[in-house]
């Protein structure tokens, strides 16, 4: 068992609040991203498919502190586990291997609502459809069903007009459960590692994309890149930075996540950045991000 990390200690916090003006981590002027504005209702929710098919680069992370920072901007939010290994739920302090309904049962016959599956979550505003292992037999389960694609899509349905986000954290791979929350997004959020070989990737990833818009969802739009696990003391993170921006343009949004040891905290915790840690760096971005995401999906 991990021992509980110090709730609130910053000293990893070295980014500061930008300026206008100035130039941002990846090398450009950061683009102006107004106060979001509060809602007076909710819905029809944006869904967006936070994805890349190789492990570790911040999909569960992103997932969950981007929906909180979400939230914490009044947004309702719906969290999707979409990978077998539960992380999503983990990260959020659900003991998902004792769950007896998850999102592998609102997708196989005896199919339930996506209603019995809903949780709360700590956080005000976002809910959970957690996941465990028992999603593992999901691809195989569905590769007989009529329109088996769009499964997910139609169990997801009778929520859209309850949320203003729905983000659904993909496993990492391009299999049969990930083109299913492809075939429902309306937007794709890539989480990239600041990292050499995370570059070669992304090519087969956007080609799915393609792929996927063109045979199964034609409002599937490429939201943006963004890029963690940044540490700008390293030539090496700059230089991947540079080639991100070039290779992708105005895609690459223009928060990038640091790496720092508080991010794995948060998972034994059992929390979102935004409440762990709410002034650290990491937080920070998140919010960032939020604006950002809520900017460019008005
Ligand atoms: N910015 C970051 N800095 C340091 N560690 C991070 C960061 N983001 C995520 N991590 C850690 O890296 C590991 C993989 O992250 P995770 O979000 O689970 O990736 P994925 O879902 O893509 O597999 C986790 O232990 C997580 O706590
Ligand atoms: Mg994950």
């Amino acid at each position: 068992m991990l021992s509980t990390p110090h709730r609130g200690t910053e000293e990893f916090d070295r980014e500061k609040p930008s300026a206008p003006g100035e130039l941002g981590p990846t090398g450009r002027e950061l683009r102006p991203v107004p106060e979001p504005l509060p809602l007076d209702r909710h819905g029809p929710a944006t869904v967006v498919a936070v994805c890349n098919q190789k492990g570790g680069v911040g999909k569960t992370t992103s997932t969950i502190n981007l929906g909180a920072a979400l939230a914490e901007c009044g947004r309702r939010v719906l969290l999707v586990d979409l990978d077998p290994q539960g992380a999503l739920s983990a990260g959020l302090g659900v003991p998902h291997h004792e769950l007896d309904l998850t999102v592998h049962n609102m997708l196989v016959p005896p199919q339930v609502s996506a209603d019995d599956v809903l949780m709360r979550t700590r956080v005000d505003g976002m809910d959970l459809l957690p996941s465990n292992i028992d999603l593992s037999a999901a691809e195989i389960q569905l590769v007989n069903e009529v329109g088996r694609e769009h499964t997910l899509g139609r169990a997801l349905h009778p929520l859209l007009d309850r949320y203003d986000y729905v983000l659904i954290d993909c496993q990492p791979s391009l299999g049969l459960l990930t083109v299913n929350a492809l075939a429902c997004a309306d937007t794709v959020v890539i989480p990239m590692e600041c990292e050499y070989f995370s570059l070669r990737g992304l090519a087969l990833l956007n080609d799915t994309i393609d792929k996927v818009r063109d045979r199964l969802n034609p409002r599937l739009t490429l939201g943006g890149i963004l890029v963690t696990m940044f540490d700008a003391r390293t030539l090496h993170s700059r230089e991947v930075m540079q080639r991100v921006v070039e290779v992708f343009g105005d895609k690459v949004y223009d928060t990038v996540i640091s790496r720092t040891v508080r991010f794995p905290e948060t998972s034994v915790a059992g929390e979102p950045i935004t409440s762990w840690a709410p002034k650290s760096g990491g937080a920070r971005a998140y919010r960032a991000l939020a604006r950002e995401v809520i900017y460019r999906t008005r």
